[in-house]
């Protein structure tokens, strides 16, 4: 009798385990759409505005959809935190979404190039979609150069945004970031395509190739006598003011002035620009247009 009591216990208790759950508490959540627009992130505040406007775009194209702003740069959100603000993290953003009622996120990558910063947010997003209780979907939106034909749109954006005050023979250096991830192959691609429209203009990036140096022997062998220098990044912040148009002998505006070339640098990020601005819009309404939600 005991060892029988023992299996129906036993019994029971396996079959409470692949008992369906009560009616209700696995009701299919209805779908609701948000976009988190996620940037670099920057401490320099006259940099700010630009991301500002950037996340006022992406607010006035979607009405009625959640749009929230994170960063992606812990150590830059860790310094906005001692001056007292706060910057959410992707991941942070992301996890405050479902108790809001949102299933499916477009996660808008405000980076230039498919680098580490913007696989960082592929892997959070994978994170984040199916989680029990979660988000059903979190989809990422390219980067501003992703593909064949981001390069030539973005090459005459960036040239329709370069300075009026230009004239025939000066040259503009568009100058980016860098960096040794396999996705720098975009900066020399996209020289390729500016001189298919601009034999002036020049691509030159911090950590990466084409050097300043690169740049630099670029522009002697041309003949260049004066050339803008206009920032590749979303915002112009630290590496556009310091590494770009800085006073140190070091910086792209000091080199050219060392090689004979007047520089002319020029503070405003590609995110500030409608052109450049609407290649990355587009690229997130592909994204938003392919979330299953409403
Ligand atoms: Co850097």
């Amino acid at each position: 009798m005991i060892r029988l009591s023992r299996i129906i216990l036993s019994l029971s208790l396996v079959l409470a385990l692949a008992a369906p759950a009560v009616a209700g508490h696995d009701a299919k959540k209805e779908a609701k759409r948000a976009i988190v627009v996620a940037a670099f992130g920057t401490t320099v505040p006259e940099a700010a505005p630009a991301i500002a406007k950037m996340v006022e775009r992406v607010r006035a194209a979607y009405p009625g959809v959640p749009v929230t702003l994170c960063y992606t740069a812990a150590m830059i959100r860790a310094k906005l935190a001692k001056d007292g603000k706060h910057v959410p993290s992707p991941a942070e953003a992301l996890a405050a979404l479902p108790d809001a009622g949102v299933t499916d996120v477009a996660l808008m990558s405000l980076q230039t190039i498919p680098g580490s910063e913007y696989h960082d947010l592929v892997r959070t997003a994978a994170a984040f979609s199916r989680m029990p209780k979660g988000l059903s979907h979190v989809a990422v939106s390219a980067p501003l150069l992703f593909e064949q034909d981001d390069f030539p749109a973005v090459s005459k954006a960036l040239l329709s945004a370069a300075p009026k005050d230009r004239k025939p023979g000066e040259a503009v250096v568009f100058v980016g970031h860098g960096t040794e991830h396999p996705a720098n192959m975009a900066y020399p691609a996209l020289q390729y395509s500016l001189w298919r429209i601009d034999p002036n203009a020049f691509v030159a990036t911090v950590e990466g190739t084409p050097s300043f140096d690169d740049a630099i022997a670029d522009l002697k062998a041309k003949g260049i006598k004066k050339a803008w220098l206009i920032p590749l990044f979303a915002v112009a912040g630290d590496h556009a003011r310091n590494d770009m148009a800085g006073k140190e002998k070091d910086s792209l505006a000091s080199s050219l002035a060392a090689a004979g070339i007047e520089a002319r640098p020029v503070l405003s990020g590609t995110a500030e620009h409608d052109a450049v601005a609407a290649v990355w819009l587009d690229h997130l309404k592909t994204t938003f247009d392919a979330l299953p939600g409403k």
